[in-house]
């Protein structure tokens, strides 16, 4: 069953089975942008209805066919969707690039383009791989497919521009000699036409750090379990104003705390958040308050910079590799404080600190896994 929950003056969140919501009453190629995070195919069942790694493709597939169906020739699909581990071993699953592979092989998406959504706030987990056995690095991005019925969707770049980095606005004050770079391409004069701003990368850098939101305070002052796993708002913006135009519609099928249908009230496109549990869309009526509506339009103006691979390179000695590729955990050492001080090596230190971190890493783990 599926039932409106509330109105707004661009859109509405219904309450029910997306599914059945869109089979039913989304006319067919009516529809500009489907912008959604579905439950993540996690090893982890967590409490928002995720289903095991193996069944995802196999559950996704009939939204698949629907949302190419109720998708204009010109619209755009938008998936966020986070890797996972495979259960008990330091391996990844394929679930994600399976979904995608299903998307266009099997129903006849195009791959507009593949985005990474890079979050500096990602803790390293899982922490046995990362902090203990230390034999994987943080995973810190999510995947977000960009796909299309037809290759020409709708789309324009600037609407997403970015300012220029300080090394591209001394090459315009400096200007640019036209030559030939050692990869063979040809850059001409044109490069160093001021366009104002740059084109962005398929790479976006945004933490998911909300902490006293308009939305989580309504959350609390009603007693409201916030959404355990909401994206940051800055990403439905992007692609809503990279893909539509005012009056257009926007769809979100796993809309959770309805934030996309809080961007695009603000951006003034047509929307409809659809969510099967209740008590997330309780939390969502948060969003559309006008006050909401109004102060959230802001955002800080931050930057993030990647040290460059290397770094440290030369400045430490190489460790031994595991020769056991990580498969037994590290030994945790006998008791610092009762070692003679001679004994009291810099690799007991490393071994104690890296025990602290990793009590305080499974800690904070749990608490992630809360959270996402
Ligand atoms: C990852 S969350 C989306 C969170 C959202 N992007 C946000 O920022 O608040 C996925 C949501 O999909 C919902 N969901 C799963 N299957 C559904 C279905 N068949 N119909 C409607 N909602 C569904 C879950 O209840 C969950 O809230």
């Amino acid at each position: 069953m599926t039932e409106i929950y509330f109105n707004t003056k661009f859109g509405k969140i219904i309450h029910g089975d997306s599914l059945q919501l869109m089979e039913k009453y989304i006319e067919l190629k009516s529809v500009n942008l489907i912008m959604t995070s579905p439950p993540f195919g996690l090893v982890r069942k967590k409490d928002y209805g995720n289903v095991d790694a193996m069944d995802y493709i196999e559950w996704f597939r009939s939204f698949g066919h629907i949302f190419k169906r109720i998708l204009r020739d010109d619209g755009s699909l938008v998936i966020d969707i986070g890797g996972s581990w495979i259960k008990g071993q330091p391996t990844r699953s394929l679930y994600h690039f399976k979904l995608l592979i299903m998307l266009c092989e099997e129903i006849g998406f195009h791959l507009a383009q593949e985005f990474y959504w890079w979050n500096p706030s990602k803790l390293p987990t899982p922490a046995e791989w990362v902090t203990v056995r230390r034999i994987r690095v943080k995973d810190a991005i999510n995947c977000i497919w960009w796909l299309s019925p037809t290759p020409y969707p709708k789309a324009s770049n600037r609407r997403v521009l970015q300012p220029y980095s300080d090394s591209m606005k001394d090459l315009l004050r400096n200007g640019y000699t036209a030559k030939k770079r050692p990869s063979g391409h040809d850059i001409s004069e044109k490069f160093s036409v001021n366009n104002k701003a740059a084109i962005p990368p398929n790479l976006l850098a945004l933490p998911n750090t909300e902490s006293n939101s308009y939305y989580l305070r309504y959350c609390a002052a009603h007693k409201i379990k916030p959404h355990p796993a909401r994206y940051p708002s800055i990403l439905p913006e992007y692609f809503i104003r990279m893909l539509t135009e005012k009056g257009d519609l926007v769809i979100d099928p796993f809309a959770g705390s309805c934030i996309t249908g809080e961007v695009a009230e603000r951006l003034e496109r047509r929307w409809v958040c659809v969510d099967e549990v209740e008590e997330y869309l309780e939390g969502a009526l948060g969003r559309f308050d006008g006050e909401n509506l109004k102060a959230n339009g802001s955002q800080e103006n931050v930057y993030y910079k990647i040290p460059r691979p290397g770094l440290l390179w030369d400045e430490e000695e190489e460790e031994a590799l595991p020769e056991d590729g990580g498969r037994n955990r590290p030994k945790r050492k006998r008791k610092i404080a009762s070692l003679p001080k001679s004994e009291y090596t810099e690799e007991l230190q490393d071994t104690e600190q890296m025990v602290v971190q990793y009590t305080l890493l499974e800690k904070s783990d749990s608490e992630y896994n809360e959270q996402n």
